[in-house]
């Protein structure tokens, strides 16, 4: 039977992951990392999975739920702001200046899993 502690010893064990940030890019991905739709998939090869596939500067690599996790709380009008306007490392747009924000949404639900 699982009693109290084990939820307590997840959590615990998670923080010790989230704390090693420098070995991020080897953590496993867990989400899918190609589109299903053709057009997501058209737009993200040629735009956003450039520095989203590798992790590049920081980028929440697509598929690493965990990455995304904490990017995901803010609230996806956060997210699609700022991928419009572009943020820290993040150019506006994302690069894709035919993306309407259908798109956008669209792929940033994509690459964060879902
Ligand atoms: C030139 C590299 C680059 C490209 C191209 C790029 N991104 Fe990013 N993106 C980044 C980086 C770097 C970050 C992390 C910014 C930070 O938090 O420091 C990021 C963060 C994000 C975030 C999280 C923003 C937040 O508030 O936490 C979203 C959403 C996102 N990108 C969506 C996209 C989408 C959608 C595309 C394609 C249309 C795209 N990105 C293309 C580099 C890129």
């Amino acid at each position: 039977m699982l009693d109290i502690r084990t939820p307590l010893l997840l959590i615990f064990l998670s923080l010790l992951c989230a704390c090693s940030g420098d070995s991020e890019p080897m953590r496993q991905l867990s989400g899918p990392t190609t589109p299903t739709d053709a057009r997501v998939a058209e737009l993200y090869n040629r735009s956003c999975r450039s520095c989203h596939a590798q992790g590049a500067g920081w980028a929440p690599r697509t598929g690493d739920l965990q990455a995304w996790a904490p990017r995901l709380q803010k609230g996806a009008p956060v997210l699609l702001e700022h991928t419009i306007d572009g943020f820290k490392g993040m150019p506006p747009m994302g690069m894709c200046f035919d993306c309407n924000e259908e798109d956008f949404t669209k792929l940033i639900s994509f690459m964060s899993g879902g």
